[in-house]
């Protein structure tokens, strides 16, 4: 009878061990949000082009005139999806994100737009919106041809 007693964990045991369960699951969800949070604020607010750094995204030549090519961009601390075109007097880059709800566009050759898959916003090469709930044309990012380079940095628009 005390044998079976003693196997039994006692309860203040129990407690203590809850006690610690709960305390390491609310410190690991406090960090976990702390983490989202930041991830999700610099997504929603950007750095500007004067604080985010300027990134190579390749060589001039890697371009081709009046194709649009997806590139990515870290500058601002996370990872973004950049539409760098190259035209024959100017270059532009535009942001991946739709203006409406944030989806990302893609380019179709065979129409020369850029289509949202959400809710069928479309936007033209030079970034205007064509047609759709989007309220603006593509955000535009600072791009820049320095020497045998193509560099990308923040927003301007
Ligand atoms: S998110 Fe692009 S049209 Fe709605």
């Amino acid at each position: 009878m005390s044998e079976a007693k003693r196997s039994r964990p006692d309860e203040s045991d129990q407690a203590s061990t809850l006690d610690r369960r709960g305390f390491l699951s609310i410190a690991i969800g406090f960090v976990l949000s702390f983490a989202y949070l930041g991830t999700a604020l610099r997504f929603l607010y950007p750095p500007s082009a004067r604080t985010a750094e300027t990134q190579k995204v390749g060589r001039p030549d890697d371009f081709v005139p009046g194709k649009p090519r997806l590139v990515t961009y870290t500058g601002a601390g996370v990872g973004d999806g950049v539409y760098i075109v190259r035209r024959e007097d100017h270059w532009d880059a535009f942001d991946l994100h739709c203006t409406h709800l944030e989806c990302p566009v893609g380019w179709y050759e065979r129409t020369g737009e850029f289509l949202c898959p959400c809710h069928g916003s479309s936007f033209d090469i030079s970034g205007r919106n064509l047609g759709g709930p989007a309220p603006g044309p593509l955000r535009r990012h600072l791009v820049e041809v320095r020497g045998d380079g193509v560099y990308v940095g923040g927003l301007i628009t």
